[in-house]
């Protein structure tokens, strides 16, 4: 029987059965979900910041085996390894999607590797390469440096030449953002943005925050004239407050990005993640993985993301 997470009236999940299996349409293809990533989109959708899945099925990520094709369809190939991010009711031991959003996954790159590249490293690369496009060295500051787009994002942005500061809630976590690439680790606190000054003292190109208010409002004033603050997310719960008097005081840039922006197609989805499969797989991107759960552990994942007590990616087993 065919076995996903539903999530009831309260957003509690659990795991249902249902009879036969889903069936792919025209143009569509059906695949046997070896492993489904767990993102923070889910933990907001669970807190209702964001809209809950449309079908009641979390999760957008994963990898697997395709098993059937639609009419219509020519590639992939029944058997072939795909991995994807943007394919609604990932939670699932089944899923069925257009064929343009699975890419082929490389022999040299495992399971666990591919399903929790996608999602966040497409972020981690549309942020370094089409946000801000960052240029051979440059200091940059990167918070949330221990989150699975923070460590993404530090190795892409230190393989394009940039020098990074990676900022963390607490030491415990500064060894993944160091193991990622990041020069130097600091962690939030009241003298933050004095301690980047001091590490860079003529300012930072760019400041990439996924924290929000509380954390990136004082590294403002870490950034150079001309320099750019780019803001990808809240997981603070609230928006980052600054203002356009803030940005004059060195003709400073400010962007919240919105993934849908940066990846609209599925062309623009698949380009990114064959590049960072390709580089997954040659040993110069590498995928931190926290634990992986069954499928009826879908809460715990969740709580543990929520409660910040893990370090790199939760995956689920169905
Ligand atoms: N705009 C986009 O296109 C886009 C795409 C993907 C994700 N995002 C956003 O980026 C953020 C990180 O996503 P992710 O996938 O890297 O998540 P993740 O792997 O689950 O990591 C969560 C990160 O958020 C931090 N965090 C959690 N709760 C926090 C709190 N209350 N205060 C401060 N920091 C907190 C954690 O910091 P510690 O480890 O230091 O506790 C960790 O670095 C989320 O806000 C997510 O919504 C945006």
């Amino acid at each position: 029987m065919p076995r996903r997470v539903t999530l009831d009236a309260q957003l509690t999940p659990s795991v249902a059965e249902s009879v036969g299996l889903p069936a792919p349409g025209a143009g569509q293809i059906r695949v046997r979900v070896v492993r489904a990533g767990v993102n923070f989109w889910e933990v907001m959708q669970r807190r209702g910041r964001v809209p809950a899945p449309a079908d009641g099925v979390p999760g957008t990520e994963g990898v697997g085996v395709v098993d059937e094709l639609g009419a219509g369809v020519t590639a992939p190939a029944v058997g072939d390894r795909v991995a994807w991010s943007k394919v609604p009711g990932s939670y699932a031991d089944q899923v069925v999607g257009p064929a343009d959003s699975f890419v082929s996954v490389p022999d040299e790159v495992d399971d666990d590797t591919a399903a929790g590249l996608l999602f966040q490293g497409t972020t981690a690369a549309y942020l370094c390469e089409a946000a801000w496009p960052v240029a051979q060295g440059d200091p940059v500051v990167v918070t949330s440096a221990s989150g699975g787009v923070g460590l993404l994002l530090t190795q892409l942005l230190v393989a394009r030449g940039a020098v990074v500061v990676g900022a963390v809630s607490s030491p415990d976590k500064a060894g993944a953002s160091r193991d990622a690439g990041a020069a130097r680790v600091l962690t939030y606190g009241g003298g933050l943005a004095e301690e980047i000054r001091t590490l860079h003292p003529e300012g930072v190109a760019a400041v990439f925050d996924a924290v929000g208010a509380g954390v990136v409002e004082p590294l403002v004033a870490t950034l150079r004239p001309r320099g750019a603050l780019v803001l990808y997310g809240a997981a603070s719960g609230k928006e980052a407050q600054i203002g356009a008097s803030d940005l004059g005081r060195g003709s400073l840039f400010l962007t919240r990005t919105a993934g849908r922006d940066y990846l609209p197609t599925s062309d623009v989805v698949a380009e990114y993640s064959r590049m960072l499969l390709a580089l997954a797989g040659s040993g110069r991107l590498r995928v931190r993985v926290d634990r992986v759960l069954p499928l009826e552990d879908t809460m715990a994942a969740w709580d543990a993301l929520e409660s910040r007590r893990s370090i790199g990616k939760i995956l689920l087993a169905p």
